[in-house]
């Protein structure tokens, strides 16, 4: 599908389907097509009852006009519209058009509308066109697909920069997606070589002796049950000039999460494919890093290993050197994630950069706490939280901060014989996984952890997200690293 933009009279155009935006009650926008088709279709609207709701679509056919079909979608109260109302309703045109079998659509936006929305339409569309079905049979009628969307009187660039993150969230989502079967931690290592070197990234993969030699033994501990060995990945992105400002992103890749030997029951297994989200959001935002070129120094570092319960499994008991030196004493296999990043937060430490946000499907308890559609956000410092969150409420991805700074709840993971345990019991078990990897962070490093168990994986089709693997993490990222080149 190709997204491009239109410039002048929409008239000139020879295209017979368009998309309008109205607001709840305010359908100005309509006027755009001319006062003809403007009053022909103001009249259907009134016919069918038409409010303007978020979401509501109205398809009016005009026979016998240059526009043969007006598609109405509201954009509901004018007061409430942000940028991410644009995306999810651009999705749910594009979801609309493509079912219609359209092949060639203008997209017509309320006059007035900023770069910001102009962006999130682009992304809307593109995330809007996305399905996982490469493994389905499928007939030739629904093998269709929108050709051209243009957008009428958009900034090019916003139009493109929007395409481009999009197209890479599609990606992040295409891999949260594939099994465990599919996707281990040598082909998800193998995945992260072939982007870097689509796009000139500099690309390291440490195997499981390396990541002994470098003394990595809880990311080692974590993915040796498996017959699949564990993999340290680094990605780099250097800037041509002199960088602003170095930062690390930092995945958990559990290719697969049985448990191990606390082995999970079967319904809290299933889906356990998506504990690689954070890997599969970092590889993502390299993909557009590479593109879009900002003068920062980007690092992306996954910690790849799958969960599983064996012979050589890490056991409960277990007592186990991290990379910076502290130790862990291992309550529950299962909190496997946490002792994964121990390592990469270590690793990524020494890279002395200014900043590292860490993304991490970590906790169940975190969407018992916020529900499933926002992530925990927990810092060791407030301004580079404020800045996150700023970002994310233009990028739509909800993100709640939670507070670090209970010291009695601290002291339930400084227990036992090691210096930290795994777990923290039941209560606040969001926090105290994030207090645990707090404990890896070097000195003066401003760090972001992103509990994205919730918002990793939809349940169910909404807006631009559609069941599956949602590529949490990927728009906020961006954004926020773009900013620290202005
Ligand atoms: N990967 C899971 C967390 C998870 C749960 C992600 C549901 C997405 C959906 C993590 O490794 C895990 O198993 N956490 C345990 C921790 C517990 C053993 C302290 C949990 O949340 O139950
Ligand atoms: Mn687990
Ligand atoms: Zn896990």
């Amino acid at each position: 599908m190709k997204v491009g933009v239109h410039k002048g009279d929409p008239k000139s155009l020879e295209i017979k389907s368009a998309v309008v935006f109205v607001y709840e009650n305010d359908f100005k926008t309509l006027s755009r097509l001319g006062r003809g088709i403007s009053t022909k279709v103001k009249r259907a609207l009134e016919l069918e009852g038409f409010k303007g709701k978020e979401g509501q679509i109205e398809r009016i056919p005009l026979p016998r006009q240059r526009v043969e079909i007006v598609y109405v979608v509201g954009l509901g109260d004018k007061k409430k519209v942000n940028t991410d109302t644009f995306r999810r309703v651009s999705a749910l045109a594009i979801k609309r058009i493509k079912r219609d079998k359209v092949e060639k659509v203008l997209f017509v936006l309320p006059r007035g509308t900023k770069n910001k929305p102009f962006q999130a339409v682009a992304e809307g569309v593109v995330l809007g066109s996305y399905s996982f079905d490469k493994y389905k049979e499928k007939k030739e009628e629904e093998r269709f697909e929108v050709k051209e969307v243009l957008i009428q009187d958009v900034d090019k660039e916003a139009v493109n920069r929007g395409v481009v993150i999009a197209e890479a969230q599609n990606y992040a989502r295409d891999l949260v997606n594939e099994p465990g079967n599919v996707i281990n931690p040598i082909t998800l290592a193998e995945e992260a070589k072939k982007l870097a070197k689509e796009h000139k990234l500099q690309c390291k993969v440490y195997d499981e002796k390396q990541i002994q030699d470098m003394e990595m033994l809880a990311l080692w501990s974590v993915g040796k049950g498996s017959a699949t060995p564990p993999r340290l990945i680094h990605l780099t992105y250097k800037p041509k000039g002199k960088a602003k400002d170095r930062i690390v992103l930092v995945g958990k890749g559990l290719t697969f999460d049985s448990g191990g030997l606390n082995i999970k029951p079967g319904d809290y297994m299933r889906t356990m494919k998506m504990d690689k989200s954070g890997a599969c959001a970092v590889l993502g935002i390299m993909k557009v890093i590479a593109q879009l070129k900002p003068n920062v120094e980007v690092h992306g570092i996954i910690g790849a290993a799958e969960n599983m319960p064996s012979g050589t499994a890490y056991r409960p008991d277990d007592i186990i050197r991290a990379k910076n030196g502290k130790h862990i004493e291992i309550d529950n296999t299962d909190a496997e994630g946490r002792v994964t990043l121990a390592d990469v937060l270590s690793y990524a430490s020494e890279l002395k950069p200014s900043r590292i946000i860490d993304m991490a499907t970590l906790t169940g308890a975190c969407m018992v706490a916020l529900g499933e559609y926002t992530a925990g956000l927990f810092t060791n410092s407030e301004d580079f939280a404020e800045e996150i969150k700023e970002v994310a409420k233009e990028t739509g991805e909800r993100v709640w901060e939670l507070p670090m700074d209970d010291d009695r709840l601290r002291k339930k993971i400084k227990k036992g014989p090691a210096d930290v345990v795994n777990t923290g019991g039941r209560y606040g078990g969001a926090i105290t996984a994030a207090m645990f990897l707090e404990e890896f962070v070097g000195e003066g490093i401003k760090w972001v952890h992103l509990d994205i168990a919730g918002p990793a994986w939809s349940k169910e089709d909404y807006g631009y997200y559609t069941q599956g693997g949602t590529g949490f993490g990927v728009r906020t990222c961006v954004e926020y690293i773009m900013r620290l080149d202005k």
